[in-house]
């Protein structure tokens, strides 16, 4: 069996059955919840902290959930847009929180890297969970993103995803293409403008695309991007009517796609950006899902780090 994991920062080079054991525990979490029980207090007496420097509605909510339905304390600590970044104002804050004796810091930060830095600096005994750091993981969305297509279409083997927009600036797209190689799925495709895309050598595993309609040709899941204007340079930023033209997620283009696809998207949306209403509200689309399930991801994150 893998080990068990004390911090949860990326889930780049996870091995598989660490992320099926997670999934499994999201489900049984899930069917528990489903025939009524709210509560489950393995973690009772546990003190959970949320330290968010940016940001965040449906993550730190979903976490705190997460906590207080495993029965453990949660502190929430906000910090915005402000000036701490990196350094000594970061380290000064995790030592004088962890004074408070803490069990656990959920970390969203704009800098890639910060959890890892959290790691090492952290006194031992504290786990730490990235909730988001820049670009670069945000590994509780790629699980419940591969828990969201588990519930649909379990056969990963036989799968074609793609994910589409903004994928350059996005760590939810980097956390899915790490899940869902790792579990297997047959095809991942991206496609975006090429201002938006990442280096063609970052997921030798994946096919790139630029016309869209092409890229969702057959498709069984498709993930669509937020356009991230708060990451890009302004030469990146597209005019968004002709960027929904060539880019956006409409009826016509659904069409394309495979029988029953699902349409999924991390939130917040820009609807008539990168998605138009009428999809992101109709029969195929799974985002209230992946909302739901970001819940019981994150009970089974918790309880992977700080099960006794
Ligand atoms: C994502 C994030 O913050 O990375 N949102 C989220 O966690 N629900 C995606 C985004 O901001 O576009």
């Amino acid at each position: 069996m893998s080990p068990r994991l004390r911090h949860f920062t990326t889930l780049e080079h996870l091995p598989r059955e660490t992320l099926e054991r997670l999934l499994d525990r999201a489900e049984s979490l899930r069917d528990a919840c489903a025939h009524g029980t709210r509560k489950i207090n393995v973690l009772a007496g546990r003190t959970v902290l949320n330290l968010f420097f940016e940001p965040s509605t449906r993550t730190r909510t979903s976490f705190e959930l997460a906590a207080r339905r495993l029965g453990a304390d949660v502190v929430n600590f906000d910090i915005g847009f402000s000036s701490t970044s990196k350094g000594e104002e970061l380290y000064d804050t995790l030592h004088t929180l962890e004074a408070m004796h803490l069990d656990a810091i959920i970390v969203r930060h704009k800098q890639s890297g910060t959890p890892d830095e959290l790691v090492r600096h952290a006194m031992s005994g504290v786990s730490v969970i990235n909730a988001g750091d820049g670009n670069r993981a945000h590994p509780t969305q790629g699980l419940l993103d591969a828990l969201t297509i588990r519930q649909h279409r379990p056969d990963f083997e036989k799968l074609t995803v793609a994910i589409c927009g903004d994928i350059k600036h996005s760590r939810v797209a980097r956390s899915d293409i790490h899940a869902l190689s790792t579990l297997g799925v047959k095809e991942i495709r991206l496609c975006g403008p090429a201002a938006l895309m990442p280096a063609t050598d970052e997921f030798p595993q994946a096919r790139h695309f630029d016309d869209f309609d092409k890229a969702i040709g057959g498709v069984d899941a498709i993930i669509m991007l937020r356009l991230q204007k708060e990451r890009m340079e302004s030469t990146d930023l597209p005019d968004e009517a002709a960027y929904f033209n060539r880019y956006g997620l409409d009826r016509r283009r659904l069409a394309l796609a495979g029988h029953g696809c699902l349409v999924m998207h991390p939130g917040p949306l820009n609807r008539g950006i990168e998605i138009a209403s009428d999809v992101a509200d109709g029969a195929q689309s799974r985002i209230l899902e992946q909302v739901g399930n970001g819940v019981f991801v994150r009970m089974a994150v918790l309880d992977e780090v700080l099960a006794r």
